[in-house]
């Protein structure tokens, strides 16, 4: 299939944030989001932004959930975000119901999504983050099929 690709430089951290809050408007119900790049090249601050486009109430504060692995928020469609950095291998994932959460109607962010992409569905977007200088990120979105989010609105 072809992936449309788009291409995006942020010039600033509400930049990211607000190209993250129009994902999050427009997003299908069950697309999972896999997010990859460098420590702080901005793939929590994206998520901040998609969470306040899914309407997440303002009294959660969305972190790396690096320890716990995922948190669920509730939103227009439940957020889910993950980070996988500590993970070694997939029990670790089935035991705490990941795949489950995975295959539901709800979005996904995942942080280092790289460690499991190709068990990933067809309803994914990949986003790749990359630093190019202290203010300013490069993000490649990749859309696996048509109309996950509305490309035009960003
Ligand atoms: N254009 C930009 N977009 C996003 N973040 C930016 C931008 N410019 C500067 N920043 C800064 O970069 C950092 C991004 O941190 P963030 O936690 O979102 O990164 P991350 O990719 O989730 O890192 P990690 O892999 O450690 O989880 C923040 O400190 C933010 O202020
Ligand atoms: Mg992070």
């Amino acid at each position: 299939m072809k992936k449309d690709i788009y291409i995006r430089i942020s010039k600033s951290l509400q930049e990211t944030l607000l190209i993250g809050k129009k994902i999050g408007k427009s997003i299908e119900q069950g697309t999972v989001i896999c997010l990859s790049g460098d420590l702080g090249s901005g793939k929590t601050a994206l998520v901040q932004g998609i969470a306040k486009g899914l309407s997440v109430p303002e009294k959660y504060y969305i972190t790396s959930p690096t320890y716990n692995i995922i948190n669920q928020y509730p939103g227009k469609i439940p957020l889910f975000h993950a980070d996988l950095y500590r993970i070694n291998n997939s029990y670790e994932l089935e035991d705490i119901g990941f795949y489950e959460i995975l295959n539901s109607e709800n979005i996904v962010a995942i942080e280092w999504a790289e460690k499991l992409k190709n068990e990933i569905s067809s309803d994914r977007i990949d986003i790749h983050m990359q630093i190019l200088d202290d203010t300013s990120r490069k993000i490649t979105i990749k859309l696996y099929k048509e109309n996950l989010i509305d490309l035009k609105e960003l």
